[in-house]
């Protein structure tokens, strides 16, 4: 063969490759409005940055005639790109090739992919869509989902990981996304479970719709498993190079730093959020958004277990992760989903540097024995873990109840917060006036001509002296009770104070889970 017909042949290879599962499978997939694997690197990497590896792989299954089957790039696209000038590698599966089904070498490209990254030190993002097992390769393709397995926990805080599901994810291939940081599901295209409806229908006779079961909606609202939902593939892509903005490319890098030119820090709109009356309530997104940088918030989760926000932004042009208790949802109450949701993100934000800011407005722990016969303890046991082994600057704001438990537990300074700063309408306190009065002035209020005008004496009587700010503040518990307007300016203020904190980590523990 001359050279010219050698460089021929890699075109034509190439060729045979590029056109993934052939114009018939291809046109299938874009009349199911969705992309092709090529296509989706494409929206989300920035423009003409991706490099393909192993871009020739070939499967080496003969079983069920597969030793005649061509499977382009063995139905995974594999390679790096830069998002936003900064290197990310990236594994797309390719549903028009054997249905993305993964076999051993489909497994061992992902799994090259992920070594890459975590040698060059970046990130990794997942586009899933895949028909799980290739059911050809037995016992190698489970092998592969194991090698798999292994390398995102291995990867876990140390590279940042996202999964995108644009498809079908079924079986053990679940737990691949799972294992990474980020779930992001593109709603009414992708489903995830780990028994389909009709194994679930065999079973049990339970009869439910694979939407029903592990679309989008099911999983950002009733079970928490996956972080967003997207409107379209694009929206998710978008979504992906949003996230990977407030991260660093690995842990024991400072996340990027936006520009931010210093004005006038003052929010006087924070001073009319809390309401007169201790039990209105109020939405602590308006808190959120006067403090943080204008449009740099994200919020994760934000229709699971919505008593607790959690949020990516930016103060002064830093990343930080907000953790906030809602009032508008349960009163702010912390339950077991709240405390989960709480304690990984706090985990992740650690694990990559990023300061953490707690905006605290709870009642308590969520009373009632469903709670605690679902383990609200072990639950509620991660966020004080996870809080206290955090090595990253942790900044809190009292905005109004703090009680109990749950005060402890929403990074009080005793869970090494650096810097507690209240509002004056805060109520740090064992528990809030109406049952404390009701224990401590039992007696007299029984005794009293008119008990409950006794009762609201001495509710009264409790607010004053302890539903306030200043009995912690007296003790050091609280560094400053701050004006609510200036809150912002102190925080950009110990963010800058902290950015040189020295990291002591802590040896693994064993997180209750
Ligand atoms: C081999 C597969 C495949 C698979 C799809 N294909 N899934 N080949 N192994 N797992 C092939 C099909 O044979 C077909 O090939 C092509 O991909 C496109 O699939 P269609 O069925 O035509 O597509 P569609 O009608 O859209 O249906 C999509 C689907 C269905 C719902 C995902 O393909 C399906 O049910 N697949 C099997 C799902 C499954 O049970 N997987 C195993 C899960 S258990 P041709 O040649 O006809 O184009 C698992 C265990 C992992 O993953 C454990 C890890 C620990």
């Amino acid at each position: 063969m001359t050279t010219s017909e050698k460089i021929a042949q890699l075109e034509a290879e190439s060729a045979r490759v590029l056109a993934c599962g052939g114009p018939k499978a291809v046109d299938k997939q874009h009349k199911l409005g969705k992309q092709t694997a090529r296509e989706r690197i494409e929206m989300l990497l920035d423009k003409g940055t991706f490099t393909e590896v192993d871009r020739f792989v070939r499967h080496r299954c003969t079983a069920f005639g597969m030793g005649e089957k061509d499977i382009p790039a063995d139905g995974v696209v594999t390679g790096y790109g830069k998002v936003d000038g900064r290197t990310v590698f990236v594994y797309a599966q390719d549903f028009t090739a054997q249905g993305g089904s993964l076999g051993e070498m489909h497994a061992a490209k992902i799994c090259k992919i992920m070594d890459m990254a975590l040698a060059a030190g970046c990130p990794v993002v997942g586009l899933c869509d895949s028909g799980g097992a290739r059911i050809q390769e037995a016992v190698d393709a489970l092998s592969g989902y194991g090698q798999i397995f292994y390398r995102n926990a291995r990867c876990s805080g140390r590279i940042p990981q996202i999964s995108v599901i644009m498809g079908p994810c079924a079986g053990g291939a679940v737990y691949s996304p799972a294992l990474t940081d980020f779930i992001i599901m593109v709603d009414k295209e992708s489903q995830m479970f780990i028994t389909g409806p009709s194994v679930i229908a065999a079973t049990t006779g339970e009869e439910i719709s694979g939407e029903e079961l592990g679309g989008a909606d099911t999983h950002t609202t009733v079970s928490g498993v996956a972080h967003l939902a997207a409107g379209s593939e694009e929206e998710a892509l978008q979504a992906v190079r949003k996230l990977l903005g407030y991260l660093p490319s690995r842990a024991g890098e400072k996340p990027p730093r936006m520009p931010y030119v210093p004005g006038d820090e003052n929010r006087p709109e924070l001073d009319g959020v809390i309401p007169d009356h201790s039990n209105l309530p109020y939405d602590v997104h308006d808190v959120i958004d006067a403090i943080l940088d204008p449009d740099s918030c994200m919020e994760l989760q934000p229709w699971y277990a919505d008593n607790i926000v959690t949020c990516f932004g930016r103060i002064g042009g830093r990343s930080v992760g907000v953790i906030a208790n809602q009032p508008f949802s349960m009163g702010g109450s912390l339950d077991i989903n709240a405390s989960d949701k709480a304690a990984r993100f706090i985990q992740l934000c650690d694990a990559f540097d990023v300061p953490l800011v707690n905006l605290v407005d709870v009642p308590g722990f969520l009373p009632g024995a469903d709670q605690e016969h679902a383990g609200i303890i072990r639950h509620g046991a991660k966020l004080l873990y996870v809080y206290s082994v955090a090595e990253v600057p942790k900044l809190t704001v009292v905005l109004r109840k703090a009680y109990g438990g749950s005060y402890l537990a929403m990074c009080s300074k005793d869970l090494g917060a650096d810097f507690v700063y209240a509002w004056p309408t805060a109520e740090i306190a064992v528990m809030g006036a109406a049952g404390a009065a009701n224990v401590v002035f039992r007696k007299e209020i029984q005794a009293a001509e008119d008990p409950e005008a006794a009762r609201a004496e001495k509710i009264e009587l409790y607010s004053r002296q302890f539903a306030t700010p200043y009995m912690a503040a007296a003790r050091g518990f609280v560094d400053l009770v701050i004006h609510p307007a200036q809150t912002r300016a102190f925080l950009m203020e110990a963010l800058e104070l902290l950015e040189q904190k020295e990291r002591q980590p802590h040896p693994r523990g064993n997180m209750p889970l």
